[in-house]
C-alpha cells in the first residue's frame, strides 16, 4: 500500500531551494503504485505536479495545493537491438545523468551532449532538455505514460509529443494529464558525434580522440564552469528562453549592436542568446537581496541563501522589463512558474 504524506516540505526537491510545502506528497514503485495515489479519492480532484529533482521549477507560494509525485521507477532495460542500434527503455525516476553515463559506459551513441543535465528521464520528457547542439527528442522513440483521467497506459511516439524549443504536450495546457512513467531511446552503435556547438569540437580534440568518454568529459567540464553546483547555490539552469526572432528584425539589430551572437532557429528564424541581452542590460552577477544572477551565466538566476520564491519572480521580472525597454524583445520563463 502506498502511502500519500501531508504537508511534505518541498526543500529536498527544488533546486532552487525555495522552502514551500506540498498539501500532498507520494512517491511510488510501479505503474499499479501510481494508479492507486491518482485513484485516491483525496487527492482525485487535485492538481498533481510530478516532481524529480525540481531542477526547473520555482515555487512563489508557501503551499502547492495538491499532490506532489516523485517516481521510483529507476530501470534500464533493453527492448531490442541489432548491429547498428537499440533501443533502451529508462524509468522516468532515474537520474538523468545517470542514463547518460550508462550509455557512455556501454558505448551506445546519442545522450552524451547532453551530460550533467539536472533532473530525471520523466522530466526530460516533459522538458525537452536540449545542450550543446542535441535535444532530448533527438534520441526519443516514444514515452510511455499513465493517463490521469482514464488511469490507463499510453505509449505516445516521439510524434505525438510534439516536441519544440523546451516545450511538449506534457507541458503546456495538457500538464498533468500524462504522467510519464518511462521513455524508450534510440541509441547508435556506431560513432555518430555532434560537434556542431559553438567550439566543443575543439574542445574535445585538446582533450584528445572524438569518442564518447571524450565528449562526456568535455561536456561535465563546460557545465562546471559555467553553471551553479545546485547543492551549493540554489538554481533551476536558464531561468529564460533564447528568444527567435525573424531574420529581418535581427538584420536591423545587427547594425545597432554589431556583437549580437545568435544561431538559426526553424524555419529562417534567429534565436538570441538572452544571457547576452541580460549581460548587456548589465544584470549579470548582480544580486537583489538574496536573489541574484550568476556571476558566470547570466542566464541563471540563483538564490544566494533563504530567499523566497517571490524574491526570485521580482528580479526576473526586473529583468524582463529592462531588456524588453533596451531591446524591445520579451523573455519567457523556461522555469515552470508554481504559484
Ligand atoms: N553569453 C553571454 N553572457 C553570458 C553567457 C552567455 O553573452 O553570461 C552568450 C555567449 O555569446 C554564448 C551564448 O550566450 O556564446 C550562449 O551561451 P551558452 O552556450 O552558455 O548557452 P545558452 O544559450 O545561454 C542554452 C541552454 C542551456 C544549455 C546551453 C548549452 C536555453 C534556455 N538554455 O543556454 O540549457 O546548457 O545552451 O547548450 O536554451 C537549461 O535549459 O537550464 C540550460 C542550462
Amino acid at each position: 500500500m502506498t502511502t500519500i504524506k501531508r504537508k511534505v516540505s518541498l526543500l529536498e526537491y527544488n533546486t532552487f531551494g525555495i522552502d514551500a510545502t506540498a498539501e500532498y506528497f507520494a512517491e511510488y514503485h510501479s505503474i499499479a503504485e501510481l494508479r492507486d495515489i491518482l485513484h485516491d479519492a483525496k487527492v482525485q480532484s487535485l492538481p498533481v505536479l510530478p516532481v524529480g529533482c525540481g531542477s526547473n521549477l520555482l515555487f512563489t507560494s508557501d503551499n502547492f495545493e495538491g499532490v506532489v509525485l516523485r517516481s521510483g521507477i529507476r530501470d534500464i532495460n533493453c527492448v531490442r537491438e541489432n548491429d547498428e542500434e537499440l533501443i533502451l527503455e529508462a524509468g522516468s525516476g532515474l537520474m538523468w545523468d545517470d542514463f547518460v553515463a550508462y550509455t557512455v559506459e556501454k558505448g551506445f551513441w546519442g545522450a552524451e551532449n547532453l551530460s550533467l543535465v539536472p533532473g530525471v528521464v520523466g522530466a526530460a520528457a516533459v522538458q525537452n532538455i536540449g545542450a550543446y547542439g542535441v535535444e532530448f527528442k533527438d534520441i526519443v522513440q516514444s514515452v510511455k505514460t499513465i493517463e490521469r483521467k482514464s488511469l490507463e497506459p499510453r505509449t505516445l511516439p516521439v510524434e505525438a509529443c510534439r516536441y519544440g524549443y523546451r516545450s511538449s504536450i506534457f507541458k503546456q495546457k495538457t500538464h498533468g494529464q500524462h504522467i510519464v512513467t518511462s521513455v524508450q531511446f534510440r541509441l547508435s552503435k556506431h560513432p555518430r558525434p555532434q560537434l556542431g556547438y559553438g567550439h566543443l569540437e575543439a574542445a574535445v580534440r585538446e582533450r584528445g580522440k572524438v569518442n564518447l568518454r571524450n565528449i562526456r568529459e568535455t561536456i561535465i567540464g563546460i557545465r562546471r564552469s559555467k553553471l551553479p553546483d545546485t547543492r551549493q547555490t540554489g538554481s533551476a539552469g536558464s531561468f529564460f528562453l533564447n528568444p527567435v526572432i525573424s531574420e529581418e528584425r535581427f538584420r536591423e539589430f545587427l547594425q545597432k549592436y554589431p556583437a549580437m551572437p545568435h544561431y538559426t532557429a526553424e524555419s529562417g528564424k534567429v534565436k538570441i542568446p538572452a544571457a547576452w541581452l541580460i549581460e548587456y542590460c548589465g544584470w549579470k552577477g548582480k544580486r537583489v537581496g538574496a536573489a541574484g544572477v550568476h556571476e558566470h551565466q547570466a542566464l541563471v538566476l540563483v538564490n544566494h541563501g533563504g530567499a523566497k520564491g517571490q524574491e526570485i519572480l521580482q528580479l526576473a521580472r526586473d529583468i524582463q522589463s529592462s531588456v524588453s525597454k533596451q531591446f524591445d524583445i520579451r523573455l519567457d520563463p523556461e522555469v515552470e512558474i508554481i504559484g
